[in-house]
Protein backbone atom coordinates (compact mmCIF):
# COMPACT_ATOMS: atom_id res chain seq x y z
CA UNK A 1 0.00 0.00 0.00
CA UNK A 2 1.18 3.55 -0.69
CA UNK A 3 2.22 5.23 1.89
CA UNK A 4 0.68 8.63 3.06
CA UNK A 5 2.41 11.71 3.04
CA UNK A 6 1.61 14.88 4.91
CA UNK A 7 3.02 18.35 4.13
CA UNK A 8 3.77 20.88 6.88
CA UNK A 9 4.45 24.27 5.81
CA UNK A 10 6.14 27.16 8.16
CA UNK A 11 4.64 30.38 7.72
CA UNK A 12 7.09 33.29 8.01
CA UNK A 13 9.69 33.38 5.42
CA UNK A 14 8.37 30.10 3.72
CA UNK A 15 4.68 31.21 2.51
CA UNK A 16 5.34 34.89 2.82
CA UNK A 17 8.05 37.07 2.98
CA UNK A 18 7.33 38.10 6.83
CA UNK A 19 10.93 37.52 7.79
CA UNK A 20 11.75 41.27 6.59
CA UNK A 21 8.82 42.80 8.45
CA UNK A 22 9.78 40.73 11.79
CA UNK A 23 13.42 42.28 11.03
CA UNK A 24 12.50 45.77 10.54
CA UNK A 25 9.70 45.59 13.83
CA UNK A 26 12.64 44.19 16.25
CA UNK A 27 15.52 46.77 14.78
CA UNK A 28 12.92 49.81 15.40
CA UNK A 29 12.19 48.38 18.80
CA UNK A 30 16.07 47.89 19.83
CA UNK A 31 16.25 51.80 19.06
CA UNK A 32 14.37 52.26 22.56
CA UNK A 33 17.84 50.97 24.01
CA UNK A 34 20.27 52.04 21.34
CA UNK A 35 20.66 48.15 20.13
CA UNK A 36 21.21 47.82 16.46
CA UNK A 37 20.08 44.45 15.47
CA UNK A 38 22.03 43.06 12.91
CA UNK A 39 21.62 40.71 9.99
CA UNK A 40 23.37 38.13 11.23
CA UNK A 41 21.73 37.56 14.75
CA UNK A 42 18.06 38.05 12.80
CA UNK A 43 19.06 34.71 11.62
CA UNK A 44 18.93 33.53 14.98
CA UNK A 45 14.88 35.23 15.71
CA UNK A 46 13.71 33.24 12.90
CA UNK A 47 11.57 30.79 13.41
CA UNK A 48 11.92 31.85 17.18
CA UNK A 49 8.64 32.66 19.44
CA UNK A 50 7.79 36.31 20.19
CA UNK A 51 8.98 36.07 23.81
CA UNK A 52 12.53 33.99 23.10
CA UNK A 53 13.61 36.88 20.10
CA UNK A 54 12.99 39.53 23.19
CA UNK A 55 14.92 38.08 25.79
CA UNK A 56 17.61 36.91 22.85
CA UNK A 57 17.62 40.93 21.80
CA UNK A 58 17.96 41.84 25.16
CA UNK A 59 20.66 39.22 25.87
CA UNK A 60 22.81 40.81 23.17
CA UNK A 61 22.15 44.48 24.22
CA UNK A 62 22.81 43.65 27.62
CA UNK A 63 20.08 45.14 28.87
CA UNK A 64 17.96 43.93 32.00
CA UNK A 65 14.04 45.50 32.51
CA UNK A 66 10.92 44.16 34.62
CA UNK A 67 8.18 41.54 33.64
CA UNK A 68 5.70 44.45 32.49
CA UNK A 69 8.20 46.61 30.84
CA UNK A 70 9.05 43.67 28.64
CA UNK A 71 5.08 42.68 27.40
CA UNK A 72 5.23 46.24 27.08
CA UNK A 73 8.28 46.02 24.45
CA UNK A 74 6.80 42.74 23.34
CA UNK A 75 3.37 44.37 22.55
CA UNK A 76 5.00 47.12 21.04
CA UNK A 77 7.28 45.40 18.51
CA UNK A 78 4.45 43.37 17.58
CA UNK A 79 1.97 46.66 16.88
CA UNK A 80 4.59 48.04 14.86
CA UNK A 81 4.84 44.11 12.62
CA UNK A 82 1.52 44.17 12.58
CA UNK A 83 1.35 47.75 10.67
CA UNK A 84 3.28 46.02 7.65
CA UNK A 85 0.97 43.15 7.94
CA UNK A 86 -2.12 45.74 7.62
CA UNK A 87 -0.77 46.06 3.72
CA UNK A 88 -0.57 42.48 2.83
CA UNK A 89 -3.01 40.97 -0.07
CA UNK A 90 -2.44 37.75 -1.93
CA UNK A 91 0.52 39.46 -4.29
CA UNK A 92 2.95 38.66 -1.03
CA UNK A 93 2.80 35.08 -1.28
CA UNK A 94 6.15 33.95 -2.32
CA UNK A 95 6.82 32.05 -5.93
CA UNK A 96 5.74 29.50 -6.58
CA UNK A 97 3.98 28.14 -3.08
CA UNK A 98 0.10 28.90 -4.47
CA UNK A 99 0.91 26.15 -7.43
CA UNK A 100 2.83 23.42 -4.82
CA UNK A 101 -0.18 23.89 -2.67
CA UNK A 102 -3.11 23.55 -5.17
CA UNK A 103 -1.00 20.34 -6.93
CA UNK A 104 -0.35 18.70 -3.45
CA UNK A 105 -4.12 19.41 -2.90
CA UNK A 106 -4.86 17.93 -6.32
CA UNK A 107 -3.26 14.74 -5.16
CA UNK A 108 -5.12 14.95 -2.47
CA UNK A 109 -2.22 15.23 0.06
CA UNK A 110 -3.17 16.87 3.21
CA UNK A 111 -1.07 19.68 4.28
CA UNK A 112 -0.40 21.82 7.34
CA UNK A 113 0.77 24.94 8.87
CA UNK A 114 3.38 24.37 11.35
CA UNK A 115 4.21 28.26 12.78
CA UNK A 116 5.65 29.55 15.69
CA UNK A 117 3.30 32.65 14.90
CA UNK A 118 0.28 33.50 17.11
CA UNK A 119 -0.61 36.41 14.07
CA UNK A 120 -0.06 33.26 11.44
CA UNK A 121 -4.31 32.72 10.80
CA UNK A 122 -4.74 36.66 10.56
CA UNK A 123 -2.12 36.71 7.48
CA UNK A 124 -3.33 33.47 6.32
CA UNK A 125 -6.84 34.78 5.51
CA UNK A 126 -5.13 38.72 4.30
CA UNK A 127 -3.27 36.57 1.45
CA UNK A 128 -6.42 34.16 1.20
CA UNK A 129 -4.64 30.87 1.89
CA UNK A 130 -6.75 30.33 5.22
CA UNK A 131 -9.06 27.64 3.60
CA UNK A 132 -6.06 25.90 1.92
CA UNK A 133 -4.93 24.03 5.29
CA UNK A 134 -6.39 20.65 6.26
CA UNK A 135 -4.80 21.93 9.88
CA UNK A 136 -3.07 25.14 11.64
CA UNK A 137 -0.58 24.48 14.51
CA UNK A 138 0.59 28.19 15.32
CA UNK A 139 2.51 30.25 18.62
CA UNK A 140 -1.28 29.95 19.94
CA UNK A 141 -1.42 25.97 20.28
CA UNK A 142 1.96 24.98 21.43
CA UNK A 143 4.01 25.71 24.56
CA UNK A 144 7.50 24.47 23.45
CA UNK A 145 8.72 27.19 20.84
CA UNK A 146 11.42 25.57 17.74
CA UNK A 147 13.83 24.43 17.89
CA UNK A 148 11.42 21.96 19.84
CA UNK A 149 9.82 19.98 17.75
CA UNK A 150 6.62 19.98 19.62
CA UNK A 151 4.57 22.32 16.59
CA UNK A 152 5.46 19.92 13.64
CA UNK A 153 4.65 16.55 15.85
CA UNK A 154 1.22 17.92 16.78
CA UNK A 155 0.67 19.16 13.02
CA UNK A 156 1.52 15.46 12.16
CA UNK A 157 -0.61 14.11 14.89
CA UNK A 158 -3.86 16.12 13.47
CA UNK A 159 -3.06 15.75 10.02
CA UNK A 160 -3.52 11.56 11.15
CA UNK A 161 0.26 11.20 9.32
CA UNK A 162 3.12 9.59 11.15
CA UNK A 163 6.39 12.06 11.41
CA UNK A 164 8.44 9.64 9.27
CA UNK A 165 5.89 10.38 6.10
CA UNK A 166 5.56 14.07 6.89
CA UNK A 167 8.02 16.64 4.82
CA UNK A 168 8.59 19.94 6.56
CA UNK A 169 8.90 23.55 4.58
CA UNK A 170 11.44 25.74 6.35
CA UNK A 171 13.59 29.03 5.98
CA UNK A 172 15.01 29.07 9.82
CA UNK A 173 17.27 27.42 11.18
CA UNK A 174 15.56 26.22 14.81
CA UNK A 175 12.81 25.00 12.45
CA UNK A 176 15.04 22.76 10.51
CA UNK A 177 16.50 21.73 13.66
CA UNK A 178 12.80 21.00 14.89
CA UNK A 179 11.41 19.15 11.85
CA UNK A 180 14.90 17.03 11.83
CA UNK A 181 14.27 15.85 15.82
CA UNK A 182 10.36 15.04 14.93
CA UNK A 183 12.11 12.75 12.66
CA UNK A 184 10.48 14.42 9.57
CA UNK A 185 12.07 14.89 5.95
CA UNK A 186 13.31 18.85 5.82
CA UNK A 187 13.14 21.07 3.48
CA UNK A 188 14.95 24.21 3.54
CA UNK A 189 14.05 27.15 1.52
CA UNK A 190 17.11 29.58 1.90
CA UNK A 191 20.95 29.80 2.15
CA UNK A 192 22.58 26.44 1.95
CA UNK A 193 25.27 27.98 4.12
CA UNK A 194 22.84 28.55 6.92
CA UNK A 195 20.60 25.66 6.57
CA UNK A 196 23.21 22.67 5.73
CA UNK A 197 21.37 20.55 8.26
CA UNK A 198 18.41 20.20 6.31
CA UNK A 199 17.86 16.95 3.54
CA UNK A 200 17.56 19.47 1.12
CA UNK A 201 18.09 22.78 0.51
CA UNK A 202 16.26 25.15 -2.46
CA UNK A 203 16.28 28.92 -2.97
CA UNK A 204 12.70 28.98 -3.47
CA UNK A 205 9.35 26.64 -4.60
CA UNK A 206 9.88 27.71 -8.17
CA UNK A 207 13.03 24.81 -7.71
CA UNK A 208 10.80 22.28 -6.41
CA UNK A 209 8.77 20.47 -8.36
CA UNK A 210 5.42 18.16 -7.56
CA UNK A 211 7.23 14.92 -8.65
CA UNK A 212 10.20 15.51 -6.41
CA UNK A 213 7.79 15.68 -3.72
CA UNK A 214 5.87 13.03 -4.04
CA UNK A 215 8.54 10.63 -4.93
CA UNK A 216 10.40 11.49 -1.48
CA UNK A 217 11.38 8.26 0.38
CA UNK A 218 9.98 8.09 4.30
CA UNK A 219 12.64 8.89 6.89
C1 LIG B 1 8.13 32.96 13.45
C2 LIG B 1 9.07 34.02 12.95
O1 LIG B 1 7.45 32.36 12.38
O2 LIG B 1 7.17 33.52 14.34
C3 LIG B 1 9.73 34.74 14.10
O3 LIG B 1 10.06 33.42 12.14
C4 LIG B 1 8.66 35.30 15.04
O4 LIG B 1 10.52 35.80 13.59
C5 LIG B 1 7.74 34.16 15.49
O5 LIG B 1 9.25 35.91 16.18
C6 LIG B 1 6.61 34.66 16.39
O6 LIG B 1 5.77 35.46 15.62
P1 LIG B 1 4.64 36.42 16.19
O7 LIG B 1 3.91 36.84 14.94
O8 LIG B 1 3.78 35.61 17.11
O9 LIG B 1 5.32 37.54 16.92
MG1 LIG C 1 10.06 30.93 9.02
Amino acid sequence: MKQQKGFIFDLDGVIVDTAKFHFLAWRKLGENFNFQLTEAQNEQLKGVSRVDSLNKILNWAGVEISQEEFDRFAWSKNENYLTYVAQMTPEDILPGVKSTIEKLKSGSYPIALGSASKNAPGILQKVGLFDQFDVIIDGNSVSKAKPDPEVFLQAANQLGVAPKDCIVFEDAHAGITAANSAGMTSIALGDPGILSHADYVFNTFTEITIDFLTQLQSK
